[in-house]
């Protein structure tokens, strides 16, 4: 049992004493939830708020890219059957990243059981499904489909599958993890008390999910069923072609480490984060991380889209990797030093978030595959105007 001075230490050592201030005032049960949550803590990856992440000059350069518009019919259809070789073969799995809260889309629970027409075989979760089911058809295979939920959405979730009998698929082929949660920090860098005996903890950001597979016992499973590849994609693109076998023909033959679908972005000036290398590393280079001319520069024009394929091996020797946390600006209920509850209007600190994508410059090699936006990509992030459901359903009674 952890005791109060090992936690007194633990805190005092990272000045986060205030993380205790109300023990005294809990109950029994209520204080050894307490020390456990600050047990389980590892309070030396919290960021440093007057540490200045100051960028130092780093080069921009492009990745290699190849248009799936421009393949020839023949080599397209030589990738295709490549890709349904490694599906029959039952190399590949998928992986949905479905743990978001969705705060922009503002939907009561998760992002995946928004429907197109209000029927739950118009969900994004059931859009997906059916992807995966014409696969297998197509393979003659039973696809493994691991779906990251978090510690808020996941009840829910696999109650609308249970619901709904998995929109077809075996029960037993889909496989539901939880993503880990971390903590939140105010400006001056403490960690934020939602009541007096409990830290306010939020799903980890979608980077939590490399450790989470392998906590799950998710990797090691994998390459027991001789997975060679997984298929990795976000829950809210209406339009996503899961398992797609052109494109995991095109990894498998390319052979990097890393291959990502992206779309041309509509001008150089959109704000999207592209694909290319930061210091000779596959990464995705925000908007804001661009010079002008780097907007512009022809090789720098593929956004991402969050479809990628990774290789199982490379995941194996990545997941044990720290990520760096990325500062979210948040309102956050909490608790002043006064104990008194706090419901703020603005943004009161951040959320600690990884990004799957801080992998990419541990791959020796990433390749990217561009499609076509009206075909492959319709973002579901905000209730309406751009990328929002309201588009999506639009274009679906279309
Ligand atoms: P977004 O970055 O769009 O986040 O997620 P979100 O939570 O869905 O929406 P907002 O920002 O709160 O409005 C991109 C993908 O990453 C997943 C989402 O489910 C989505 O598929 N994700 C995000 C997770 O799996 N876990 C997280 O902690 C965050």
């Amino acid at each position: 049992m952890t005791t109060y001075e090992a936690i007194h230490t633990k805190v005092s050592m990272y000045h986060q004493e205030h993380l205790v201030d109300f023990y005294h005032e809990l109950d029994e049960h209520e204080q050894q939830a307490l020390l456990k949550q600050i047990d389980q803590l590892d309070l030396s990856s919290i960021p440093s708020m007057t540490a200045k992440g100051e960028q130092t000059n780093t080069s921009i350069t492009a990745l290699p890219s190849q248009s799936a518009l421009e393949l020839a019919d023949q080599e397209k259809a030589q990738l295709y059957n490549r890709g349904v070789s490694l599906l029959s073969e039952g190399k590949v799995a998928v992986v949905l990243l479905a743990g978001g809260q969705g705060t922009r889309l503002g939907h009561v629970g998760p992002k995946g059981t928004v429907t197109m027409d209000d029927t739950p075989e118009t969900s994004l979760f059931a859009l997906q499904a059916k992807q995966i089911q014409a696969q297998q058809r197509e393979a003659n295979v039973q696809i493994p489909w691991y779906i990251m939920t978090s510690p808020i959405n996941d009840k829910d979730t696999r109650t609308f599958f249970a619901d709904n009998h998995y929109f077809g698929l075996k029960r037993e082929q889909v496989t539901f993890f939880i993503q880990d949660v971390s903590p939140a920090i105010t400006p001056e860098g403490k960690i934020i008390l939602a009541d007096k005996g409990q830290i306010f903890q939020a799903p980890n950001g979608n980077g939590g999910v490399f450790t989470s597979m392998k906590k799950a016992g998710i990797l090691k499973e994998m390459k027991a069923n001789g997975i060679e590849w997984i298929f990795f994609n976000n829950i809210d693109n209406a339009l996503v072609q899961v398992a797609d076998p052109l494109f995991i023909g095109y990894a498998d033959r390319d052979g990097a480490d890393i291959s990502t679908k992206s779309v041309k972005k509509v001008t150089p000036s959109e704000k999207v984060g592209v694909l290319g290398q930061r210091d000779g590393k596959p990464a995705v280079i925000e908007y804001s991380e661009l010079t002008e001319e780097e907007r512009h520069h022809p090789l720098l024009q593929d956004a991402n889209i969050g479809i990628h394929l990774f290789k199982l091996d490379f995941l194996y020797r990545t997941a044990d990797a720290s990520l760096p946390y990325h500062l979210a600006h948040k309102k956050i209920p909490s608790i002043a030093t006064d104990g008194t509850k706090i419901d703020p209007v603005e943004p009161n600190g951040y959320k600690l978030e990884l990004f799957y994508f801080d992998v990419f410059p541990l791959a020796s090699s990433m390749t990217i595959f561009q499609v076509d936006r009206e075909n492959e990509f319709l973002p579901v992030k905000n209730k309406t105007g751009q990328d929002s459901l309201e588009e999506a359903r639009t274009r679906f009674s279309s």
